[in-house]
C-alpha cells in the first residue's frame, strides 16, 4: 500500500515536471537571466546562450559540459544585449525592440503552446495539438537522430566553433536525389562539389535520414533505402548521444557522446579524412597543404596573403602584373613547379607531349599565368587559380609563372632583407649557365646552318632545331646573307628577302591585297611562276621573334585541305614575313556581301563552303596535334581557292597576339565583335565553344547573305578595307 502511494507521488512529481518544463504556454517569456526552457530529460535547452559579447537564441545540449549548440535562430543576426526578452506570442517567438517585434520564429498557424522535446526538437503547437512550427524543419549545421534533411534543403557550416553564424560550406539534399557538398555562394554544379552521395537521378523528394543508432541514409520518395552513408548499428542504450554536423572546416561528421562516461564528442564517421578536400578552404591563388593532418593555406610562389588573419581572402601577386605586357625590363619570368591540383578553368588546351614546350608556351603568352601538364595536354590558365591543394599523388604537374626582378634590389617587396648575398650567388650561377647556353646555341646553330642550309640538304628540321636556328639568325639580320631560298622541315621554305622583294616588285601598291590589323598583305609571283601572298608583319605589331616562331610552328603543324597553306617565311632584320598560297578568289566576304558577286554563290556552293569551314574547324579543335582555338573566325578570314573551296586563314594569330589585348582596345580587339560569343566579349572567357559561336554567326551570314552589324558599320561602309584578303 505504502508502495502504491509512493508510485502515485512519483507520478505526480513527473506530471508536474512535465507541466513546468515541456509545456510552455503562450505569453511565457525568457530573459537572459531566466534564460531557457529545458526538455523533460534536462538534456536539451531552448533559449539564450552566450554569443560574442551578447546572446543568441537557439537549442543546445544543457546536460553536457560542452553545452554543444545544435540549432540557432536567425543565426546571422547580431548578438542581442543583456536586457533582451524573448516573448512567446500566438505568432511565434519574438524579441521586442524599439521598432516592434523582431520575430525569430514565425509559426504557420496560431501557436498556443510550445514544447522542448527530449529529441532536441523544439515544437510549437496550435490549440488542436497540431505542429505549427518545429526546429527540426529548419536545420542550421546539425542534424539530430530522428531529424531529416528534405529535398531542396541545405545545412550550412558555422563560421567558427564559437560563432554559429553561417560559414563557408554547405551540404545540399538536391532535388535530383544527390546529396552534395559545395562552398557557399556557388552554383550547384559539379565544378564546385567536393562530396557527393553518388545518387544523382534517384528522383525527387529523396531525404537524408538519421536513425537513433547513428545510421545516416537516403530514402527515395517511396521510402526505399537507396544509400547508406553510415552503417548505423551503434549502441542505443541510455546516455548515448549522436549528432551529425557539417563542421567549420567543411567536412560533415557523425559524432557520438557517452553521457555516463562524461566523455567528449568523438568522431564515428566523416565524409573525408583529408581536411584539404573542401573546396574554398583556401582563397584565390592559395592552396591547401596538410601539416600534421591539419590544413593550412599557402600562397602561390611570390604571392602574399591579402589578409593575414583570414585565409579565405587568398593571395595576390607581389610583382607588377602588367610587367609582361609592358615589357618591363626589370622583371623576367620563370615557371615554378608546384605539386598541386587546381580547378580546371583553362582558356586553352594544347596537345603537347613535351613538358618544356608547355612551359615555354606559357612564358611566351602574356595571358598565361599557369600551365597544367599531364603528359598529353597542356592547359593554359589565367589567374586567379581556385580550389588548389597539394597533391603528391597526381600525375599532373602545375607550373606557375612568377616574375623575378632582374636586378636584386629593384623591388624591395620581393627581395627579403638579408637575401642579397644569396641573390648575388644566383646571378653568378645564372651568368654561368647563360654563357654555357649561349656557347651551345652558337655551336648548334652554326652547325645547322652549315649542314642544313648551305649543303642544300632537305632533311626535315625538328621544331627545336628550327627554333635554335632562328634564334641565331636574329642577331645577324638577314639570313646570314642567304641569297637563295632554302628549304626547311615541315615543308617550310625560307625565302630570301631579295626573292620576296622581286616577287612583289618591291612591295608595290599595285600588288597590295589588303591592310590587315597586323600589317599589309601583298600578292607576289615567284620566278618559278607560283603565285604567293606575303603577309608583312608590322614592325609595331609587337610580335617578337618568339611569337613569330610560335606562329610558324603552329601553322606548319596544321595541314588540312580547309586551312590555308603556308609555304614559308622570310626574316630580314626586324622584319618578318609569312608566305602563303595565293587565293585567287579572295575571301568569303568579298562574295557574300556584294549583291552581284553574291549571285555566284548558289546553294550548293554555300553548302560546300559551310561544310568546308566545319571540317577545318573540327580539325583545329579535335584532330590536329595541338588544339587550336581560332578566336577570330569571320567571313574575311575564310579564303576561297579557284574552286571556291574555303580555307580558314589567320589561325593561331589570335593566340600569338594575345598580349596585345589591352592595347588592342583602341586599335584592334582580338576577335571581332558580332562574331564573339558574349562570354568572350564581356569576360574574356573563351574555349572551342567561342569558335563554335562564331561559326554559327558565319553560317547565318552565309545563308542570309547579311553581315553582322559590326561589319556593315565598320569596314564595309567606309570601304577602306579591301576585304581582308590575307590578314
Ligand atoms: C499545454 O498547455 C495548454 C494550455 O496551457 C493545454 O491546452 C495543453 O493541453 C497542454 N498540453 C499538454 C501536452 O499538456
Ligand atoms: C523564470 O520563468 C518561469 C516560467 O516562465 C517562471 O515561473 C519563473 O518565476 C521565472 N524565474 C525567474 C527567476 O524569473
Ligand atoms: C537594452 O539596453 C540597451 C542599452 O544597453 C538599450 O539601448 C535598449 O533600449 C535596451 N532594450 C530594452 C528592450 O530595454
Ligand atoms: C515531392 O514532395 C512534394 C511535397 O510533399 C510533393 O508536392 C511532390 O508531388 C513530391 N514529388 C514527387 C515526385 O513525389
Ligand atoms: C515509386 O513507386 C511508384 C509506384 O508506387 C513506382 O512507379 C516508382 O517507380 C517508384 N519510384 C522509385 C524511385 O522507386
Ligand atoms: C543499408 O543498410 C541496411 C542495414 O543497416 C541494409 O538492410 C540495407 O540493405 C542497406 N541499404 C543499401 C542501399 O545498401
Ligand atoms: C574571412 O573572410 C570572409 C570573407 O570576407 C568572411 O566571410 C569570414 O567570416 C572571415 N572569417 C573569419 C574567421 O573572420
Ligand atoms: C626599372 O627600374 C628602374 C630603377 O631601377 C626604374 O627607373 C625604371 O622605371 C624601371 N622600369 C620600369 C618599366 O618599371
Amino acid at each position: 500500500m505504502a508502495c502504491l502511494a509512493c508510485l502515485l507521488a512519483l507520478a505526480f512529481v513527473a506530471a508536474e515536471a512535465q507541466q513546468m518544463q515541456s509545456n510552455i504556454s503562450q505569453g511565457s517569456s525568457l530573459t537572459t537571466t531566466n534564460s531557457t526552457w529545458l526538455s523533460r530529460s534536462g538534456l536539451y535547452a531552448f533559449g539564450f546562450y552566450r554569443q560574442g559579447d551578447g546572446y543568441a537564441v537557439g537549442i543546445f545540449l544543457a546536460g553536457i559540459p560542452q553545452k554543444t549548440v545544435v540549432w540557432t535562430a536567425n543565426r546571422d543576426d547580431p548578438p542581442v544585449s543583456n536586457n533582451a526578452t524573448l516573448l512567446f506570442t500566438g505568432d511565434g517567438l519574438a524579441l521586442p525592440t524599439a521598432e516592434g517585434q523582431n520575430y525569430l520564429v514565425k509559426s504557420s498557424g496560431s501557436a498556443s503552446y510550445a514544447s522542448m522535446l527530449n529529441s532536441g526538437n523544439f515544437v510549437l503547437y496550435n490549440s488542436g495539438r497540431e505542429i505549427v512550427w518545429q526546429s527540426f524543419d529548419h536545420p542550421t549545421d546539425t542534424l539530430l537522430p530522428g531529424q531529416r534533411l528534405l529535398s531542396g534543403n541545405e545545412l550550412f557550416s558555422a563560421k567558427s566553433e564559437a560563432d554559429h553564424s553561417t560559414g563557408i560550406f554547405r551540404l545540399k539534399m538536391q532535388n535530383d536525389g544527390n546529396l552534395v557538398q559545395y562552398p557557399v555562394d556557388t552554383p550547384d554544379t559539379s565544378v564546385y562539389a567536393f562530396y557527393s552521395s553518388l545518387t544523382v537521378g534517384q528522383g525527387e523528394n529523396v531525404t537524408l535520414n538519421f536513425g537513433a543508432d547513428g545510421h545516416l541514409y537516403l530514402l527515395n520518395r517511396n521510402g526505399t533505402n537507396i544509400r547508406n552513408i553510415t552503417d548505423g548499428g551503434l549502441p542505443t542504450d541510455e546516455g548515448k548521444l549522436y549528432l551529425m554536423r557539417i563542421d567549420v572546416g567543411g567536412i560533415f561528421r557523425l559524432y557520438s557522446h557517452d553521457l555516463k562516461k562524461n566523455a567528449i564528442w568523438s568522431v564515428e564517421w566523416e565524409s573525408s579524412k583529408d581536411k584539404c578536400v573542401p573546396k574554398g578552404l583556401c582563397g584565390l591563388n592559395s592552396y591547401c597543404v596538410l601539416i600534421d593532418l591539419e590544413p593550412d593555406c599557402k600562397c602561390l610562389p611570390r604571392f602574399k596573403s591579402v589578409n593575414q588573419g583570414n585565409q579565405t581572402f587568398g593571395c595576390e601577386r607581389n610583382f607588377v602584373a602588367d610587367a609582361c605586357i609592358n615589357r618591363n625590363e626589370n622583371f623576367t619570368y620563370t615557371m615554378e613547379e608546384l605539386e598541386s591540383t587546381w580547378e580546371d578553368d583553362s582558356y586553352m588546351s594544347l596537345r603537347l607531349s613535351d613538358k618544356d614546350d608547355c612551359i615555354q608556351g606559357c612564358l611566351e603568352d602574356c595571358d598565361c599565368e599557369a600551365v597544367f601538364f599531364d603528359g598529353t595536354n597542356c592547359r593554359k590558365q589565367r589567374l586567379p587559380l581556385r580550389f588548389g591543394r597539394r597533391d603528391k599523388g597526381t600525375s599532373e604537374r602545375a607550373f606557375i609563372k612568377v616574375g623575378v626582378p632582374t636586378k636584386p634590389d629593384t623591388d624591395p617587396r620581393i627581395v627579403q632583407p638579408g637575401s642579397k648575398k644569396k641573390a648575388h650567388k644566383w646571378i653568378w650561377i645564372g651568368t654561368a649557365i647563360g654563357a654555357a647556353l649561349l656557347v651551345m646555341v652558337l655551336c648548334i646553330s652554326s652547325y645547322l646552318l652549315r649542314r642544313k642550309l648551305f649543303s642544300g640538304e632537305t632533311n626535315p628540321m625538328s621544331e627545336n632545331e628550327m627554333l635554335e636556328w632562328m634564334e641565331s639568325d636574329r642577331s645577324t639580320g638577314d639570313v646570314k646573307g642567304l641569297q637563295n631560298d632554302g628549304k626547311m622541315g615541315n615543308n617550310l621554305t625560307i625565302f630570301s628577302y631579295a626573292s620576296v622583294v622581286a616577287a612583289t616588285t618591291n612591295f608595290s601598291e599595285e600588288n597590295k591585297l589588303g591592310q590587315g590589323g597586323f600589317g599589309p598583305v601583298y600578292k607576289g609571283k615567284l620566278v618559278t611562276g607560283r603565285e604567293i601572298a606575303v603577309k608583312r608583319l608590322s614592325r609595331c605589331s609587337g610580335q617578337g621573334t618568339s611569337e613569330f616562331k610560335n606562329e610558324l610552328i603552329l601553322i606548319s603543324e596544321l595541314q588540312h585541305t580547309n586551312l590555308v597553306h603556308l609555304f614559308g617565311f622570310c626574316i630580314h632584320g626586324e622584319e618578318r614575313m609569312l608566305i602563303y598560297a595565293y587565293m585567287p578568289n579572295k575571301s568569303l566576304d568579298y562574295f557574300l556581301f556584294d549583291s552581284t558577286r553574291a549571285m555566284l554563290l548558289d546553294w550548293t556552293k554555300r553548302f560546300n563552303i559551310i561544310e568546308g569551314i566545319a571540317q577545318g574547324l573540327l580539325y583545329l579543335h579535335k584532330y590536329s596535334r595541338m588544339r587550336v582555338i581560332h578566336r577570330d573566325l569571320k567571313a574575311s578570314n575564310i579564303l576561297l581557292d579557284e574552286y571556291m573551296k574555303p580555307k580558314i586563314s589567320d589561325f593561331g594569330l589570335a593566340r600569338i597576339f594575345t598580349h596585345n589585348e589591352l592595347e588592342a582596345n583602341t586599335n584592334r580587339i582580338v576577335g571581332t565583335y558580332g562574331y564573339m560569343s558574349p562570354e568572350y566579349a564581356m569576360e574574356g572567357i573563351f574555349s572551342i565553344k567561342s569558335d563554335v559561336y562564331s561559326f554559327g554567326v558565319l553560317v547565318l551570314e552565309i545563308i542570309s547573305g547579311m553581315g553582322v552589324m559590326e561589319r556593315r558599320q565598320g569596314a564595309r561602309a567606309n570601304g577602306s578595307n579591301t576585304k581582308g584578303f590575307m590578314y
